[in-house]
């Protein structure tokens, strides 16, 4: 699936999963790496949801879990 998700600057959701997978985080990533969602930001909530699933399908690293304040 190829479809356009943010239509005021032509950004497939093919080219947000790319993002995701070079190592996007966030929507201010995706923002930041395609300008997906930078114009009148209707498509943030989809940005977000495909943000969402994308991250909720990669298993998480134990180690990364723990975080130490020394
Ligand atoms: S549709 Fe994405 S910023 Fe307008």
């Amino acid at each position: 699936m190829n479809s356009l998700v943010c239509f005021c600057n032509g950004i497939t959701e093919n080219e947000i999963l790319t993002a995701l997978k070079k190592g996007a985080q966030s929507t201010s990533d995706i923002q930041r790496m395609t300008r997906a969602g930078t114009s009148c930001g209707k498509c943030l909530a989809v940005i977000d949801s495909l943000v969402e699933e994308y991250l909720a399908k990669i298993p998480v690293d134990p180690q990364q879990k723990i975080k130490f304040d020394l």
